[in-house]
């Protein structure tokens, strides 16, 4: 019997980074807020974040940090989530369930609702994947749905006032789109973790030239 048969269904399903780990990400995360800050480039679309208006904006401070940092496979809202049940009593899932993985983090993105680390699934991490988590946003980011399986995985390093997390995965799917549609972005400058770029209305993503791996263990989160 598996074993979210005898367990009520969690609010999510996930990669859950461990402790140590986690310092070093809001660490590396809090470092590029800082510098993104005094870049000339920033601040020319500052108002993006400002809603229009020309006052300083201190990122550090503009973005609140959402509790322990983990990379969401299935949102299930206690079993209410479409397909929640489904996904909880997959064989793969129960298989997996308390496993230890590398997650590879390989870029970090800002926009003026989230902050964020996109995930780069593995073969092996993709087979607890849902088949329709991009399929799930195409109303909210259009184009979303054509998108490889995986691109909406990210893990939430922080939100704006206001804003949900569920917001950072469409945000990484936004600039997604923009990219498969052929726009590379206004490649603004090279920094020391990597290549920024530019994507308009306050979208930033700094590719990493060198991933970040993670351990993180899958797992549930309740509330
Ligand atoms: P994320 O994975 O981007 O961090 P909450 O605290 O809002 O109830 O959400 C719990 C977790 O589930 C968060 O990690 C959140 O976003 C994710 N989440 C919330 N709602 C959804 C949704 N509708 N689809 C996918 N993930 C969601």
């Amino acid at each position: 019997k598996g074993l979210h048969e005898e367990m009520s269904i969690p609010l999510y399903f996930g990669w859950f980074l461990l402790p140590t780990i986690q310092e070093k990400v809001r660490c590396t995360s809090m470092d590029f807020l800082k510098t993104l800050d005094t870049l000339e480039a920033f601040k020319k679309h500052m108002t993006d974040f400002a809603g229009g208006a020309e006052k300083e904006v201190d990122l550090e401070q503009y973005f609140k940090a959402k509790g322990n940092l983990h990379c969401t496979t299935k949102f299930c809202d206690y079993g209410r989530a479409q397909g929640a049940k489904e996904y909880a009593e997959k064989p793969v899932v129960n298989e997996l369930y308390g496993s230890a993985f590398e997650l590879s983090l390989t870029a970090l993105f800002v926009t003026p609702r989230t902050v964020g680390a996109r995930v780069s699934l593995s073969e092996e991490q993709l087979v607890l994947w849902p088949a329709d988590a991009e399929k799930e946003a195409e109303a909210a980011v259009p184009g979303a749905a054509s998108l490889a399986l995986g691109s909406r995985a990210h893990v939430t390093l922080g939100c704006a006032e206001g804003v949900q997390p569920v917001q950072t995965g469409l945000d990484l799917l936004e600039i997604l789109v923009l990219q498969q549609e052929g726009q590379q972005g206004e490649l603004v400058e090279e920094m020391e973790l990597g290549t920024l770029a530019y994507y308009g209305k306050g979208r930033w993503l700094l590719s990493l030239r060198e991933p970040i791996c993670v351990p993180a263990c899958f797992s549930s989160g309740y509330r």
